[in-house]
């Protein structure tokens, strides 16, 4: 019998380190989860060691001295981590409305130990299978850095001490990386702020990295790694090269700019609404056309500060770099997913629809035009199960997938199940922006049918005719179905299924099913969504929020983001950071 492998057994483990000065504001708590999503959606576990939001441990200590006048260190020690631990917090809540399954760990509820000065004090340990086990359910960790636990209470690590956590989690947890994600994109010959000639270093040995770092990695985190063996990376968010500090040889970095796109958006629903706002938090690297809609009077109202047209000539102006297509629908999205690539745009789109049908001409489109096409956001909403296929399929052979693929009638079978009325489920999922515009598509399973047709092509490498997807129908389903399920301890779930068949074609359909309430599928609460991937040896698991603005915009900027790397030469476009933790592990081992 197959062994069932959660996702959480993935193989890679990243520890990523949030500074203070990647934190001016509460808004850069989104560009953090942006950065987490990168790495959760190619297959990675993420430690996320986050520090105080800027400004915020020295408020603390001067508040510590005005009320306490000279307080011993324990004292100061127990208010100054209240600003890692208010951070974590804030991080978890980032990440809960990007749809990345989290969990915030305080340092007793992971025994992460420590003992020396109150303000200057080193790790001793972590309970590592208790942190490890989280990952069952999680995806990413989030815990506050710069402070641990002893007999008589909290004590700090130093200033920069967020540093020397992440280190120590690397080492105690066996990560592939411990990338401290700074406000510079790595170590310099001198401060790049002051010497514009300054140079980046690809990679520095700790001790040089210790002397030209001047405190830009604290000193105590350097000594350690060296000590146990672990690489640190020095970055920027949103990249994808860094400094790296390890036995190694200096090397000097060639400069890579990342460069600004303009992007036209075609669609402001509650996903274009979404990317919209992830843009313009952005303005360095994106500037925005004004975005295609259908009537601009109705949007302007919401945001005065967005430009809108209902002109497609003005929306695709000033040839874009990347065309962004929210619209939904086969008609017009439709030519124009086509025309943006043959007119030389990237594309982007999340209309599973368009990629069902066009998939093959869009894919020629794009090889002959030598454009990106990416489409993550159109199966599973942030749930990264078109990026796993991608990874697995290379080595592993799929036999089928199988999931809860459609958020919208998830949330309704889910509320039916709780005794709600047909109606009004409907409505609140429409309210709660998971249902296309027309509901009938989620209902009848046509949105699921897209769906399991582009996940057929990532396993099977074959696209079914859509016609060829058995469906039934949600608004088929008699009350008294329901009704017997819920006596027998069952509940109704539906299900898209996609495998080869003895002839070697793709055979898939879509199903509503009453599982047992232990099956994985059965706990799926709301518009999540789910799949089982069944491989030759092992089943994986992977389940995230399947629908709605912010889980879906995630994974649309997250495409937007890759191809600005790839644009950069920065990274191939797909499985950028896949490769890099092996390269780190071989740089380890020589
Ligand atoms: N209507 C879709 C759903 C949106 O409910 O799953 C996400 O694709």
């Amino acid at each position: 019998m197959n062994k069932l492998y959660l996702a959480s057994k993935a193989p890679r483990l990243s520890v990523l380190k949030f500074g203070s000065s990647v934190l001016h504001s509460t808004a850069d708590y989104a560009r953090i989860a942006h950065e987490i999503y990168r790495h959760v959606r190619t297959g990675e576990k993420v430690v996320a060691v986050v520090s105080a939001l800027d400004g915020e441990t020295d408020n603390l200590f001067a508040l510590g001295e005005d009320v306490g006048h000279h307080a011993d260190g324990v004292g100061i020690a127990r208010l100054v981590r209240c600003g890692e631990l208010k951070s974590a917090a804030l991080l978890g809540l980032a990440l809960e409305r990007a749809g990345v399954p989290t969990a915030v760990l305080d340092p007793h509820e992971m025994d992460l130990r420590a003992e020396g000065d109150p303000l200057d004090a080193n790790l001793t340990g972590l309970d590592r299978a208790k942190v490890l086990a989280r990952f069952e359910q999680a995806d990413v960790i989030v815990a506050p850095g710069f402070f641990g636990d002893t007999e008589v209470g909290p004590v700090t690590l130093g200033r920069g001490g967020t540093d020397l956590t992440a280190v120590m989690f690397a080492h105690w947890l066996d990560a592939d990386r411990a990338r401290l994600i700074k406000d510079v994109d790595g170590v310099y010959t001198d401060d790049p702020a002051k010497s514009p000639d300054a140079l980046r270093f690809d990679q520095l040995d700790y001790q040089e990295a210790r002397e030209v770092s001047r405190g830009l990695v604290q000193d105590k985190a350097i000594l350690a790694a060296e000590d146990l063996g672990v690489v640190i990376e020095v970055a920027a968010l949103g990249r994808s090269y860094e400094t790296r500090i390890a036995k190694v040889e200096r090397a000097p970095a060639q400069t890579r700019e990342v460069q600004r796109l303009r992007i036209a958006v075609l669609g402001h629903g509650a996903v274009g609404a979404g990317v919209c706002d992830y843009l313009e938090a952005h303005p360095n690297r994106f500037d925005l056309n004004p975005v295609l809609v259908r009537d601009p009077s109705k949007h302007g109202a919401n945001h005065a500060e967005r430009a809108f047209t209902a002109t497609p000539e003005e929306a695709l102006a000033h040839q874009p770099d990347i065309v962004v297509e929210l619209m939904g629908g086969t008609g017009f999205a439709r030519c124009l997913c086509q025309s943006a690539l043959r007119d030389g745009s990237d594309l982007v789109t999340a209309n599973k629809a368009v990629i069902a049908l066009d998939l093959a001409r869009l894919d020629s489109l794009a090889h002959e035009h030598k454009r990106h096409l990416r489409y993550s956001a159109a199966v599973g909403g942030g749930t990264p199960i078109l990026e796993l296929l991608d990874t697995l399929t290379p080595r592993e052979t799929v036999r089928s997938v199988e999931g809860v693929m459609n958020g919208t009638c998830n949330y309704i079978l889910d509320a039916l199940d709780g005794g709600a009325l047909f109606a009004d489920a409907v409505a609140q999922a429409q309210a709660l922006g998971f249902a296309e515009a027309d509901p009938s598509t989620d209902l009848d399973g046509d949105d699921a049918a897209d769906k399991l047709a582009i996940i057929a092509h990532h396993a099977f490498g074959q696209i079914p005719d859509l016609r060829d997807i058995p469906r039934e129908s949600l608004s088929a389903l008699p009350p008294e179905r329901i009704e017997a399920a819920r006596e027998a301890d069952l509940v109704i779930k539906q299900i898209g299924r996609c495998s080869l068949g003895p002839d070697g074609k793709v055979e898939a359909r879509v199903e509503l099913r009453a599982l047992p309430r232990m099956h994985a599928f059965a706990s799926l609460r709301n518009e999540a969504n789910g799949f089982l991937i069944e491989c030759s040896d092992r089943t994986r698991y992977l389940k995230g929020k399947g629908a709605g603005r912010w889980p879906t915009a995630e994974s649309v900027f997250a495409d937007i983001m890759d191809i600005q790397r790839a644009r950069a030469g920065n990274a191939p476009a797909r499985q950028d950071l896949a490769d890099d933790p092996m390269r780190l592990k071989q740089d380890l081992a020589s």
